[in-house]
């Protein structure tokens, strides 16, 4: 009897529930790999994300067009600048950065693709609850695909079209809720003497932090 009391509550849940686009914790940090459909690129990451002061760290390691690389750059966008940052010798690069900042999340416009599991729902800690939307993304042409957990909104994935580089494709792993070391979100002390150097004017976007390696 109980059983059957727990389970019609469940169901009702079930059925009261549908998905929402939501907005993700406001600072995370964890790992994550982009990847380009044309296959020229690959990284493999750890971001720091604060949402509320709109700052990013990345760092990278990877491969364009079968040259590996590290990266390591933080991203201030309400400054407009970035660092990139080269702690082995205590350097620093600064450069206008332009990019609106997208908050982690699914937008509100966004629509539900489907609730799927990942992984199995067979037995317990198998699975993963989580919803895929779709919506256009802001400002240029092109879509994206974006999936978060039903519970917590803690980013899984992220697909976007671009015109270059075809699907260019983030997956999220290990990500934990808060900022372990704050810290890393400001610029070193040793880039308080960057100076963006004059001539350096074309800014460089979000997507070209990837793709300009040479
Ligand atoms: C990368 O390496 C693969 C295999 O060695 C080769 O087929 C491909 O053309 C290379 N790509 C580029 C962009 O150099
Ligand atoms: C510091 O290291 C970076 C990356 O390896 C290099 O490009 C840069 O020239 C170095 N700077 C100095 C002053 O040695």
């Amino acid at each position: 009897m109980r059983f059957l009391v727990l389970l019609a509550c469940l169901l009702a849940t079930c059925l009261a529930h549908k998905p929402h686009p939501c907005a993700s914790p406001p600072l995370l940090s964890g790992g994550l790999t982009v990847s380009t459909q044309n296959e020229k690129l690959w990284t493999y990451a750890k971001y720091l994300y604060d949402g509320i002061g709109h700052r990013v760290r990345i760092m990278e390691l990877g491969a364009y067009e079968n040259k590996s690389f590290t990266y390591d750059a933080l991203l201030l966008y309400r400054e407009a600048v970035m660092y990139e940052i080269h702690e082995h010798n205590h350097t620093c690069i600064k450069k206008p950065f332009k990019a609106e900042f997208h908050p982690v999340g699914i937008p509100k416009d966004a629509s539900l693709l489907g609730q799927v599991v990942l992984g199995s729902s067979s037995g317990p800690g198998q699975g993963l609850l989580v919803n895929s939307w779709m919506g256009d993304i802001p400002e240029q042409s092109g879509k994206y695909i974006a999936t978060v957990t039903e519970f917590g909104c803690i980013p899984v994935s992220l697909a976007y079209q671009t015109k270059d580089y075809g699907w260019m494709v983030t997956s999220y792993f290990n990500n934990v809720i808060g900022i372990e070391d704050p810290d890393r979100l400001n610029p070193p002390s040793f880039c308080q003497d960057a100076e963006i150097k004059d001539g350096q004017e074309e800014p460089v976007d979000f997507l070209s932090l990837f793709l300009n390696k040479n």
